[in-house]
This record gives structure tokens, sequence and C-alpha cells, in this order.
């Protein structure tokens, strides 16, 4: 199969793209990505070499870009390209209406016209918004996004369904919890936590610490897609989700715990505006149809996440000298930072 990766360079896609090389000698990839703040080569040096995997440089939402990609004869796509961080959706919601939802439409006409046989496009849980306490959202459950970011995604999701419903082009829709695992930029939760506690700085957490993620480890992530671009149904929805409930400042308690760094660095600050308080969802389907579980228990995955990091400073330090320090400066070091305050502090107000 000729596989078209979107947004291979970054956490996600470098995994899946590692994965599908390792499962399937006959595969080959092209990687669109165009290598935004959150995209790296240096997160792809193992593959680069490798004659199955060709990246390529190039925004999603360039059709005579897309276009020259799909003319390589592209039998399927998995598409992860996007913005992908709440808080910069907050700050500036423009490059996540860009590329998640004009980008998704761009790739999706130019894919519909080149004739690719297989979409599967890497939504979230986050489209279904905030869940109550005992409450499971399945795939029937309203779409209710809270952030810039989770409005973005369902954007592009529900463009995704209407492309099945209109014109019986071949979408598959996953929706995933959060995930965790190795090449996670570092200003995401957990890879944060770790990479602050390792050199000794406060760790930031928004508002009581009490909301609650469902964790999945990355590479089960990767394998539920696999799953889902081989023997899911068209026009399906796909819930995918691990049962790891944890409280955000449990998990980053149990995280210090394995570096044998105090609680103490914890630090309490104003919370992220619209913060949804906790997500979780029923993934009964795509166990019952296609018999994906998740592998990784959190405890294992925690421990591998850690020593993984522990083990590759050196792309912490590649990546982070790419504007994650100046990013996360400007963002929580000032505790009374108040939106209004960034936005002006950036002239943008
Ligand atoms: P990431 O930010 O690590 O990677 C995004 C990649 O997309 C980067 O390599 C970036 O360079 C690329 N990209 C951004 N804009 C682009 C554009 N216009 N054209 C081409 N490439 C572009 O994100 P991630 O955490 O790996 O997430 C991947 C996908 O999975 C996203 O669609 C996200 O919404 C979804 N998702 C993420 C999670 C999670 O927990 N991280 C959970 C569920 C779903
Ligand atoms: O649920 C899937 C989503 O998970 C994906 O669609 C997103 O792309 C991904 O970024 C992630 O979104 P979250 O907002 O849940 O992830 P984040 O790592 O930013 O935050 C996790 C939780 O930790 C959230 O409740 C906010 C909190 N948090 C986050 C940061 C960065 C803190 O308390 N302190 C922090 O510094």
């Amino acid at each position: 199969m000729k596989l078209l990766v979107t947004g291979g360079a970054g956490f996600i896609g470098s995994n899946f793209v590692r994965q599908v090389l390792a499962k399937h000698p006959q595969y080959s990839i092209l990687n669109l990505d165009k290598l935004t703040y959150s995209g790296n080569l240096h997160t792809l040096q193992d593959v680069m070499a490798d004659p199955r995997h060709t990246f390529v440089r190039g925004d999603i939402c360039d059709r005579r870009k897309v276009q020259e990609v799909l003319s390589a004869g592209v039998e399927a796509i998995v598409h992860f390209a996007a913005e992908s961080h709440v808080d910069r959706s907050i700050l500036d919601s423009a490059a996540f209406v860009k590329t998640n939802v004009l980008g998704t439409q761009c790739l999706l006409d130019a894919a519909r016209a080149a004739g690719v046989r297989r979409f599967v496009l890497v939504s979230t849980d986050e489209v279904y918004g905030s869940a109550a306490p005992g409450e499971k959202f399945t795939e029937e459950s309203r779409l209710a996004p809270n952030s810039p970011y989770a409005a973005s995604k369902a954007g592009a999701d529900l463009v995704a369904r209407a492309y099945f419903r209109t014109y019986r082009f071949p979408v598959i829709i996953t929706r995933c919890t959060n995930n965790y695992g190795p090449y996670q930029y570092p200003e995401k939760f957990l890879p944060l936590i770790i990479t602050r506690a390792l050199r000794g700085e406060s760790i930031p957490v928004y508002g009581d610490g009490q909301q609650v993620r469902d964790w999945i480890y990355v590479t089960d992530h990767c394998a539920a897609l696999d799953t889902i671009l081989h023997q899911g149904r068209e026009g399906e929805i796909y819930n995918l989700g691990a049962g790891n409930e944890w409280a955000n400042v449990e998990i980053a308690r149990r995280i210090l715990q394995l570096l044998g760094k105090p609680e103490s660095l914890l630090t309490y600050v104003q919370d992220r505006p619209g913060h949804d308080r906790r997500y979780a969802l029923e993934s009964k389907k795509v166990q019952r149809e296609l018999g994906w579980v998740p592998e990784t228990t959190i405890e294992a995955g925690l421990q591998q996440m850690v020593d993984w990091y522990l083990a590759n400073g050196d792309w912490i330090r590649r990546v982070a000298a790419r504007g994650y320090r100046a990013y996360y400066r400007r963002q929580y070091d000032r505790r009374d930072a108040t939106l209004a305050g960034i936005l002006k502090s950036e002239g943008r107000k």
C-alpha cells in the first residue's frame, strides 16, 4: 500500500510512521508535514534513511502541493496534521481554524479528486466537551467543543462526515483520548512535568488540579489506527479510550515519584479559561467490531515514557530550542498573567 501520512513529524504521526514501517514491510509512506514548531525532523531521524519513507515538507492548505503528493498514486491517507495545543488556541485561534478546518477540507477535496480509497481522520475526544461525573461519551453523543482547538477539530470532523454522507467518500473518523509517550512536545502536560522537573523548575497545575483525563499510551493509539485503516467501516466513527482516568495532580505526583523529585515543585496557577473538567469515552464499538484493546498499563506506560525522556535529553534540547521556552516563559512564568495581558504583551490587542 502507498500511504500518505500528514503531520508525521509530530508526536503521534511519527510514532505511527515508525509502527507502520515495522509492521508492514511492503508499505511505502509519504509523510507530508509543514514542520511547524511542533514538527521536527529530529523526531524522524531513525526513519529518514528508510527507502520506504519519503518526507515532503508542505502545508495541507496548499492545494497544489497536496495534489502533487497525491499524484504519486496514494491509496490511503491517515490525517494527523493539525494545530494541537489548547492553550495556544486560546491565545490565537487563527492558525487552528486555517489548518484544522480549511486544511482538512483542502485535503479531503484533493483526495476525493485523486480517487483515494480510504481516508482516516484523526479527530479527538475534545469534540464532545466536558463529561459530567460518571458520564461517558459514545460515538452518538452530541458535539459540544469548548476551546477554539476543540471547535476547529469538530469542524474538521463534521466536514469529513459530510464528505461521506454527500459523496460517499470513504472517510473514517477516530476520536481518541489524551496520548502520552515518546516524542511529545514539552508544552503538553506530561512531558512538561518531566522536562521541568529534571531542571528543578516549578510545575504549573491549572486551577485545583482535579481535572480528569483518560491517558492512552501513544503506540496503543497507533495500533488502533492501523486496525481501523485496514478493517474499519467507511463512514463510521470510532471512540478510542484506555480507561485510565487520572486527576491532573495525581498523575503529576506519580511522575515526580518516578523521577525521584519532590512534590513541592507542583505550583497551583490560574486556571485555563473554559477548562474542560473531565474527558471520558465509551470505546466498546471498536472493541466489539474490530477487536482492538489498549495493551499498555498506565504503570508500564509512565515508566517507559520517563525512561525515554531520561535517555533522550538531546531531543528535548533540540525541540525546545525551537520556541517552547520562549512561549512558555511568556505564558506561565508570570504568575499574574491574564489572557488579556498575554495578548497585549504579544502586541495582538
Ligand atoms: P503535534 O502538534 O505533535 O503534531 C502535529 C504535526 O502536524 C506537526 O508535525 C506539525 O508540523 C504538523 N502540521 C501542523 N500544521 C500543518 C499544516 N498546515 N500542514 C502540514 N503539517 C502541519 O500533534 P499530536 O499530538 O501528534 O496530534 C496529532 C493529531 O492527533 C492531531 O490531529 C490531534 O488533534 C490529534 N489528537 C491528539 C491527541 C493527543 O493527546 N495528543 C489525542 C487525540 C487526537
Ligand atoms: O483529549 C485529547 C486532547 O488531549 C488532544 O486532542 C489535544 O491535542 C492534546 O493537546 C490534549 O489536550 P489537553 O488540553 O487535555 O492536554 P494538555 O497536555 O494541554 O493538558 C492536560 C491537562 O493538564 C489539562 O487538564 C490541562 C492541564 N495542564 C496542562 C498544562 C500544559 C496543567 O495543569 N498545567 C499545564 O502546564
